[in-house]
């Protein structure tokens, strides 16, 4: 079953005239972008900063509107859905932030950061409120001493996995998360991944998973598509793409992933310099 579908999308943000700019120019953040997503897959979503995977992003989870093409959930076209008719399936479709503090409000605890989503989406009881957040925050492997911290009391990892607890806490099917882990170590980057590929099972889910790691996405993705400059000029399955990466951009990323055995690394050298 499709659960997520991208038709041709386009985005063109248009740029007015300047102090420095004499000509009003635009960017083309998305380019004819078009895949699908089918119930239980995850796909990667890689390329360089500034082609445009913000962007597909927003357009996925209709925070913006395209500028040409189609959106649709489990065949349901929401392209031009209004904000308050998003709301039918905002609540299966969520997304995890890179910086999740910037997206906490700083004045609210845990338990009310989780909470809030349940209590936008119809659970007026707090007593219940209380023991869904309890569940989500064991879930994510946050002790329950932590539902009454203020988000600048929890370390980075910590902050990341109240992010996904907010991201979960209405048991969505898909969530679009936008370079979660990039400012954390390796070593957390890795439990962070693991979580989030134990969650795919305990809970059901899909995933779209941005990132420029390309070393991350051949494990967790089933499919991995790259984008330049708003385009996506490659898709396959993330082993494949380890393997036999057919665009140059593909290529380039992957020479630039580190390798940990020395000679290994001497020996990809010299491949290219002969190639
Ligand atoms: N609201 C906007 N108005 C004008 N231009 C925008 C807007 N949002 C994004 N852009 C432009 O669209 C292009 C794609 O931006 P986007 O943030 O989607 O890239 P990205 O791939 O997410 O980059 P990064 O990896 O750095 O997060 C950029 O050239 C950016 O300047
Ligand atoms: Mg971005």
């Amino acid at each position: 079953m499709k659960l997520l579908e991208a038709v041709s999308l386009n985005k063109k943000y248009g740029m007015k005239r300047g102090w420095f700019t004499s000509e009003a120019r635009s960017v083309q953040a998305v380019n004819d972008v078009s895949f699908s997503l089918e119930s239980g897959e995850t796909l990667g979503l890689v390329g360089e900063s500034g082609c445009g995977k913000s962007t597909l992003a927003r357009l996925l989870l209709g925070l913006e509107k395209p500028s040409s093409g189609r959106v649709l959930y489990r065949n349901m076209d929401y392209t031009d859905w209004s904000f308050s008719e998003m709301r039918q399936i905002r609540s299966r479709m969520q997304m995890v932030f890179q910086n999740s503090l910037a997206s906490f409000n700083p004045l609210f605890t845990v338990e009310q950061i989780i909470g809030e989503p349940l209590r936008n989406y119809g659970e007026r009881k707090a007593g219940a409120r209380r023991i869904l957040v309890a569940d989500t925050l064991e879930l994510v492997g946050l002790e329950q001493k932590h539902i009454h911290s203020y988000p600048h009391e929890l370390s980075g990892g910590q902050q990341q996995r109240v992010g996904i607890a907010r991201a979960i806490a209405l048991r969505p099917e898909l969530i679009i998360c936008d370079e979660p882990f990039s400012s954390l170590d390796v070593t957390l980057r890795k439990q962070m991944m693991d979580l989030l590929q134990a969650l795919k099972r305990e809970l059901g889910l899909s995933y779209v998973f941005i990132t420029h790691d390309l070393s991350v996405v051949n494990r967790f993705c089933d499919s991995v598509a790259v984008m330049v400059q708003g385009e996506i000029v490659e898709k396959q399955s993330g082993e494949g793409l380890m393997q036999q990466a057919d665009h140059p951009y593909t290529r380039k990323l992957l020479s630039s992933i580190p390798v940990q055995d020395p000679r290994l690394r001497r020996k990809d050298r010299e491949k290219e310099y002969r190639e």
